[in-house]
């Protein structure tokens, strides 16, 4: 800094970096700069143009949120992976840059994400677009969908929510392929711990960092992982469209990330035990797990997911009804009843009033999703206690 700055030039660019010295830091900086200063024009325009790696301003790209990418691109065996302010944000970028852009077509799981399949219902009301949906465990109906019309992406998801049903990612994919598609997994529920979908053959995964890589409950994001010209086209919709993932949430789910597989490992844990529980409980009329021998997919789950099966448990009260629902949220203390999953803290959302409002009451009672149907999302509390709660708040339905 020049001697002769004044003091209100001073205290405006003092220590923009960090003092140099020896030791590298063992948690990677949070950068949380929005805009970057170049040497010469020259290299600001190179990295503008692509032609040298940098970074120009915070829709850009972060170094912070770029670690992160290089994390997941790692985890998930991709080319590169572009992070996104949630995991709707990341699936609406594929879902019109990979997908629907130019007349193309999709052919996405029926019973996916409630607000996944708003957004694909929109789409097609709005700017009709070609959106087929089918059941992704009826592989033959799978086959004749994709080839019923040029396809660009099957979409579905590994273990969908809230039904918990599992698609066969192997299968799939060769359907997918067969057809000239490619396969996109929506992999939330089985996060990158219960298996990593491109090494099944999937093309893309994608995931709301918000849940089970997060796992804290404190952050928002997503992520789309795949081939280089995904993670390119990916890139120029989070420019344009803007919703790129800002530094210090990409700092927090890097934080979050480093104890996925402990965290996981307990849930998986607890909810086998749950499901069990409930499954032999009188209030209970179904419940759906896959970890469960009587779940339609068990087998195809415990050769995919490597004998564990997730944190979610989904299950439907004798008294199918939204009065006994509501009794049995209303008198939770321990379990929060609140509109998320994958978090270390166990939660029970109610889809008929969440996730699936938008959906017709009809087409919700097609899919098995009714007005007692619950979704518990296992966190890492000791298992007796969240067991005893349940059965406390059951005995009220
Ligand atoms: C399977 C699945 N995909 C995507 C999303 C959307 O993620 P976000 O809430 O981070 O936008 C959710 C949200 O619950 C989800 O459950």
């Amino acid at each position: 800094m020049a001697e002769t700055e004044r003091f209100g030039t001073r205290v405006v660019r003092t220590a923009r970096v960090l003092p140099a010295g020896a030791g590298a830091p063992v948690v990677p900086p949070l950068v949380q700069s929005v805009a970057f200063d170049h040497p010469s024009t020259a290299e600001q325009d190179a990295v503008f143009a692509n032609e040298r790696p940098g970074y120009v301003y915070g829709r850009y790209g972060t170094p912070t949120t770029s670690a992160l990418e290089t994390a997941l691109a790692e985890i998930e065996g991709t080319d590169g992976a572009i992070c996104f302010a949630s995991g709707m944000a990341a699936i609406h970028a594929y879902v019109t840059g990979c997908g629907l852009q130019g007349g193309g077509r999709i052919v996405a799981q029926e019973d996916c994400y409630g607000q996944v399949r708003a957004m694909l219902e929109r789409m097609r009301r709005e700017q009709a677009a070609d959106v087929t949906f089918v059941d992704p465990t009826d592989l033959a109906a799978v086959r004749a969908a994709v080839a019923a019309a040029p396809t660009r992406v099957l979409y579905v998801e590994s273990i969908s929510n809230p039904l918990l049903r599992v698609a066969d990612i192997a299968a799939l994919a060769q359907i997918a392929h067969d057809g000239g598609a490619a396969l996109a997994v929506d992999a939330t529920f089985a996060s990158p711990a219960l298996a990593r979908p491109r090494a099944l053959g999937a093309d893309v995964v994608i995931h709301s960092l918000t849940k089970y890589v997060n796992g804290h409950g404190d952050v928002m994001g997503g992520v789309v992982a795949g081939p280089a010209d995904v993670a390119r086209e990916m890139r120029d919709r989070g420019i344009l469209d803007g919703g790129y993932l800002p530094p210090h949430e990409a700092w927090l789910i890097l934080r979050g990330l480093r104890t996925l597989e402990l965290r996981v490992r307990r849930q998986c844990e607890s909810a086998l035990a749950i499901a069990q529980h409930l499954a032999a409980h009188a209030k209970v009329a179904r419940v759906h797990y896959p970890g469960l021998a009587a779940h339609p997919q068990h087998e195809l789950a415990s050769r995919q997911f490597g004998g564990r099966y997730g944190g979610v448990v989904s299950f439907v009260l004798r008294a199918d009804t939204r009065d006994a629902a509501f009794r049995f949220l209303d008198a939770l203390e321990l379990i929060a009843s609140a509109t998320t999953l994958g978090d270390l803290y166990s939660e029970v959302l109610y889809p008929a009033i969440s996730s699936h409002r938008r959906i017709a009451p009809e087409e919700r009672a097609r899919l098995g999703i009714g007005d007692g149907f619950l979704r518990l999302s296992v966190g890492i509390e000791d298992p007796a206690d969240l067991i005893a709660e349940l059965d406390r708040a059951l005995a009220l339905t």
